[in-house]
């Protein structure tokens, strides 16, 4: 098998729509192979069918240690290693700090921070025994700059960037890389319906799912294997120059 991807056998998880079945379709278009894990059973399920022979499905909660531990046997059962960890997987939700709960606060940290420590605490041996590997942790800008009402999320998207960078001086002596990617608005179910028209980007458009999973090839590919604990914006150049907006 060809492709920038060939070789590599990826675990991606909420892979079942948007960003994450992008990636996933991604992996196998440049010759790799994929389990794609997600808590959506049907819709996981389904783009595996599609994918084919490179593809499996596992139900992964990534809140789960259990779940990661059956996503990385069935990479090592299915297709003999795992060389490649793309922490998608997220959720989120809005408030602000006067009705903001605890609760939301918990339950997003569980699953956009928790549960790519668990991703990386469960893959990190075998992603060790085949290497050169990499993981790519899906942050957002919300990763690098403050958001009214979104506590959580970009609570949880900031310490992604100090837990990559963490793994990255851990594991850099084993081959094992990790970078972020911080994507902006971009085109999936969970945009869907929300206002953008505020959008400030100096490219005037939301990003689609392809234009992240490009960067997710490269980081994951064999083509960046210099690059390790840095963050990588796919964002229309929202955060470094939407105070220099001019519309001629
Ligand atoms: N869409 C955007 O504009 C945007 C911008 C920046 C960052 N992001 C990030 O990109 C990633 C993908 O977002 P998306 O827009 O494709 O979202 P999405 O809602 O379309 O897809 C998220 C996927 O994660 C899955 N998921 C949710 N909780 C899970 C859990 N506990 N275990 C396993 N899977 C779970 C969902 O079932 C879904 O398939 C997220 O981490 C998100 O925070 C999105």
């Amino acid at each position: 098998m060809t492709g920038r991807l060939a070789g590599k056998v990826a675990i991606v998880s909420g892979a079942a729509q948007g960003m994450g079945a992008s990636h996933a379709r991604a992996v196998v278009r440049e010759g790799g192979q994929v389990v794609i894990g997600d808590i959506l059973d049907n819709q996981g399920s389904l783009l595996a069918d599609e994918l084919g022979d490179s593809a499996r499905f596992v139900h992964l909660d990534v809140t789960s240690e259990d779940d990661w531990d059956t996503a990385v046997s069935t990479a090592i059962s299915e297709f003999g290693k795992l060389n490649v960890l793309v922490n998608n997987a997220g959720i989120v939700n809005f408030g602000f700090l006067d009705n903001y709960s605890l609760d939301q606060w918990n339950a997003i940290l569980a699953v956009n921070l928790t549960g790519q420590f668990l991703g990386i605490k469960a893959a990190r041996n075998a992603l060790v025994d085949s290497a050169p590997s990499s993981i790519v942790n899906i942050s957002s800008t919300a990763g690098i700059t403050g958001s009214a009402g979104q506590h959580g999320y970009a609570a949880s998207k900031f310490a992604v960037r100090g837990l990559t960078k963490t793994v990255a001086a851990e594991l850099g002596s084993k081959n094992v890389r990790a970078n972020s990617v911080h994507p902006g608005t971009i085109k999936t179910p969970m945009t869907e319906g929300m206002d953008l028209s505020s959008l400030a980007a100096p490219i005037r458009r939301i990003g689609e799912d392809i234009e992240v999973s490009n960067l997710v090839v490269y980081l994951a590919s064999d083509e960046s294997t210099y690059s390790t604990g840095s963050e990588y914006l796919v964002d229309g150049g929202l955060v470094n120059c939407a105070g220099a907006v001019v519309d001629e």
